[in-house]
This record gives C-alpha cells, sequence and structure tokens, in this order.
C-alpha cells in the first residue's frame, strides 16, 4: 500500500529515473545527484545491474531514498524489496500487482494515465500516483483538468517531463513531485561525467520554488 510515501513525495521535487547498466555506476552517479540536491532517486529494472545497483545505494548512502521503477509485478516488487528500495513504481497496475502490493510494507507509487484509471487506484487507497505517460497522456492541462473532480489524489507525472516544462508540472497543486531521466542521461553515465550530472541536478532541484 502506501505507507510513508507522503514523507517521501514531497520532499524530492524532481525524481531522477535511470538505467543503471553498471553496478559500478551506481554509487558515483548516486553520489553526484545527491551532490546536486536531489535525493529521492528511482533505479528502473530495466538492466541486470538494476538490483545490485539499489542493493549498493541502499547499503552506502542512507541520505538517499531509494527507489524501485519498471515494477511490472509481484516477481519485481518482491526483489524491489530484498534488495532494501524504499518504495516501488510501476508504469500501470494489474489486479495481481495490487494484490501483491497489499501484504507489502514498501509503499506503492502506482501509475495512471486516464481518469478511471486514477478513479480505480483511488478505491484502493492509493492517494499518491505516478501520471504515466505525462506528455503523451495530457500533460498539464489533463492534470488541471482532472483537479476538479478527483481533487484529493495527488501525482508525480513521469514521461517526456524536461527543464522546459517540469516547472509548469510543479507549480499544480495536484503534483507533488516530477519524474524524469534528464539529470542523469546514458550518455553522461556511460562518459561518468559525474560533475555535469550534478550540474543538472542542481538545476532540476531549484524548479520546486
Ligand atoms: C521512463 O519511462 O523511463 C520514465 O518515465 C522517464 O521518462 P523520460 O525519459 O521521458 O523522462
Amino acid at each position: 500500500m502506501q505507507k510513508n510515501i507522503a514523507d517521501i513525495l514531497p520532499v524530492a521535487g524532481v525524481v531522477p529515473v535511470l538505467v543503471i547498466e553498471h553496478q559500478k555506476d551506481a554509487l558515483p552517479l548516486a553520489g553526484a545527484l545527491l551532490e546536486g540536491g536531489l535525493r529521492v532517486l528511482e533505479v528502473t529494472l530495466r538492466t541486470a545491474a538494476a538490483l545490485e545497483a539499489v542493493e549498493r545505494i541502499a547499503g552506502h548512502l542512507p541520505e538517499v531514498q531509494i527507489g524501485t521503477g519498471t515494477v511490472l509485478n509481484g516477481d519485481d516488487l518482491r526483489r524491489s524489496v530484498d534488495s532494501g528500495a524504499s518504495f516501488v513504481v510501476s508504469p500501470g497496475v494489474t489486479e495481481r500487482l495490487l494484490v501483491a502490493a497489499q501484504d507489502c510494507d514498501v509503499p506503492l507509487l502506482p501509475g495512471a494515465a486516464s481518469v478511471s484509471e486514477v478513479m480505480r487506484l483511488f478505491e484502493h487507497g492509493y492517494r499518491y500516483q505516478k501520471f504515466f505517460p505525462a506528455q503523451a497522456a495530457g500533460g498539464v492541462p489533463m492534470l488541471k483538468s482532472i483537479a476538479g473532480p478527483l481533487a484529493d489524489v495527488r501525482f508525480c507525472p513521469t514521461g517526456g517531463i524536461s527543464p522546459d516544462n517540469a516547472a509548469d508540472y510543479l507549480a499544480l497543486d495536484n503534483v507533488v513531485c516530477v519524474g524524469g531521466s534528464w539529470m542523469a542521461p546514458s550518455a553522461l553515465v556511460r562518459e561518468k561525467n559525474w560533475a555535469e550530472i550534478t550540474r543538472l541536478a542542481k538545476q532540476a532541484a531549484v524548479l520546486r520554488t
């Protein structure tokens, strides 16, 4: 369910969404983002190195709240918990994922892209939801339109967010934080350009005023 998510997301502002190909990049990358002022990070389960990367960050950087993303089923959820994730993020939900999350102490931030999906998750007790894919699913106008009828839900829009539009999302009352990959693009990680990643993180960290 969502125990503790209300403590994690509001302090995040911007959540870097990370694709980590090599375990050895995990600590310098997380350290670079932390130095830039971002301390809530999501590692997507899209690489073989992802879970080990989460374990390293959870074990060595206690200031970081580390979560997993691209959680698609109960196995992903359990492996995330075993790796020390503080929260898990899914792009959407299935019945089986919701059942698995019910008995899990680590909070789930479930994805929704439509009014009915948001309503269904809210009915299941999910006040905090990932709005995904944010830009493709209607972006800022969509979130403004549903703020009235679905006034109690708070979103973390992710997907297509950039330095150009992040502030517009963060200005909305129903947005608690935004997620995105722009602070740690693969090319910079491959080059181990931690200084540039810290610079981008610093820019992102001040977007929420
Ligand atoms: C993803 O699917 O990787 C995340 O939603 C991030 O999307 P972005 O690369 O558009 O920021």
